[in-house]
């Protein structure tokens, strides 16, 4: 049996006051609309549509990328009903069910709409809707029962005093048997408080002509919690938050402060890691186990082995760190960044398109871009490498064992060759052969007694 799904993504989001179409509004690092296609996938649908209306151009520019979309233009708005409507002509000829899911709801389980979708297959009804129970139904539509079973859905400024007091609510999402679905909706009226096409409509016309409507009641009501502004952008991204804190501890690791820990949906995370406050961790970001990554640290895109030590306060940005490093606190890894077993990457180190190889060190006050740097390197405080002319960036190449003195400055592009010593202060612009010295400074001379003699000029 075929399933396919219909997105609605026209409405035109007033109430977050934004030049930005309201499903591109991001949660967790992934737009309202990403989440929701993600939704949309584990149903492996045969069809799924987007309804675009108010920023059709960048919604669909936005899922350029995405295949296998078909979008349908509503224009103008006339509602929910005749936004489906706008579906029909991509689903011609097809057969099975229609999940109806909003671009703006983001936070509906996977393992719920595909309950949904069973519980509509086993009953064989016409149409299923998503219903939860709410302590404050203001603004949805009313699920009206008569002896039990749904009978119509009533809007909130429809419905009469009575009705305004039922709190089991519509989510919005349903499931359809596509033979009778679209004749239905055209038949839809508008002679209601906003002369909208009212999908919800369909129940009583379906019950009207004997077609079975069934509920699916959730028993988490956050689920169907949609985006209607700034406040409630930030709301759904707290609960989105705690699930994923929750998933993570469950599965053995430590989160000293859920309520400030970031940890985006495609981040993995080993048992026995701990993280402690102010931690965001984004992007295809994977942690090993027995990590620990103090307060106030950012990583994005990259990839941590087990028994790190991520100390406060750092960036790292689409880089991998070895088994049993530590970095910080206050490093700097921008991208292509590679920090090999053990070493150590200490306060005030920046790394650009940087490997450092196992067991090397730079400590404190560093600069190293484009640089390769071997095995057991030590990399002196401030030290840094001068990677860029003005036109073009240059590689620098540090051997195994090599020891590079303080502040100084490898300009590129330039080797120091294997356990060869660079002394404190150089400016090194030639290769440094292996196991040798080289002292790129100027000559230190000492002027006995000239302070002495300039004192004894002063009046
Ligand atoms: C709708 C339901 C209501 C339900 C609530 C759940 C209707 C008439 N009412 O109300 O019973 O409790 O959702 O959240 O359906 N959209 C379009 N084109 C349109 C109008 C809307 O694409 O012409 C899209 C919106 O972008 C949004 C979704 O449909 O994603 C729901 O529309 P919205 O206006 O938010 O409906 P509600 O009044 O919340
Ligand atoms: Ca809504």
């Amino acid at each position: 049996m075929s399933v396919h799904v219909v997105i609605l993504a026209a409405g035109k989001g007033t109430r977050m006051r934004s030049s930005r179409a309201k499903v591109l509004h991001e949660i967790a690092g992934l737009s309202l609309m990403e989440h929701v296609l993600r939704i949309a996938e584990t149903l492996s649908p045969a069809t799924t549509v987007v309804i675009v209306g108010h920023g059709a151009d960048q919604v669909e520019q936005a899922l350029a990328k995405r295949p296998g979309l078909v979008f349908a233009l509503q224009e103008p708005q006339l509602g929910t009903g005749h936004a489906l409507l706008q579906a029909e002509s991509a689903l011609q000829g097809q057969q099975g069910t229609v999940v109806l899911l909003s671009g703006d709801v983001p936070l509906l389980r996977p393992v719920t709409i595909g309950r949904v979708v069973q519980h509509h297959h086993d009953r064989g009804a016409a149409a299923t809707v998503v219903t939860a129970l709410v302590d404050d139904p203001a603004g949805y539509g009313r699920i009206v029962r008569t002896g039990g079973e749904i009978s119509a859905i009533v809007e909130h400024r429809d419905a009469s005093e009575q009705q305004c007091r039922i709190n089991e609510i519509n989510s919005g999402i349903y499931a359809f048997e596509l033979g009778p679905l679209f004749e239905a909706v055209r038949q839809i009226g508008s002679g209601n408080a906003q002369n909208e096409y009212y999908l919800p409509d369909l129940v009583r016309m379906y019950r009207e002509r004997g077609l079975g409507v069934e509920t699916v009641l959730l028993d988490d009501p956050t689920e169907i919690l949609g985006v209607n502004s700034r406040q409630e952008l930030a709301e759904l991204a707290a609960i989105m938050r705690t699930r994923r804190t929750e998933e993570l501890m469950a599965a053995g690791v430590t989160v000293i402060d859920p309520a400030t820990t970031w940890i985006g949906p495609d981040v993995t995370v080993g048992a026995d890691t701990v993280i402690h406050p102010g931690v965001h961790l984004e992007g295809r970001t994977a942690i090993g186990s027995h990590v620990v990554i103090q307060p106030n640290v950012r990583i994005v895109d990259s990839t941590v082995a087990d028994g790190v030590k991520i100390n406060s306060f750092c960036l790292i940005v689409e880089s991998q760190i070895g088994p049993g490093a530590s970095v910080g606190p206050f490093a700097h890894l921008r991208p292509q960044s590679i920090v090999g077993q053990d070493a150590h990457i200490g306060n005030f180190v920046e790394l650009k398109k940087t490997s450092m190889g196992r067991g090397s060190k730079a400590n404190h006050l560093a600069y190293l871009g484009d640089a390769t740097i071997g095995e057991r390197v030590n990399v002196g405080a401030g030290t840094i490498t001068c990677n860029y002319d003005g036109t073009a960036k240059h590689p620098t190449v540090i051997e195994d064992g090599a020891f590079i003195g303080s502040d100084s400055q490898l300009i590129a592009p330039v080797r120091v060759g294997k356990g060869a010593y660079v002394a404190a202060g150089s400016s090194i612009t030639e290769d440094v052969p292996a196991d040798s010295l080289a002292i790129a400074r100027g000559r230190q001379v000492n002027k006995v007694g000239w302070a002495e003699k300039k004192r004894a000029k002063k009046p």
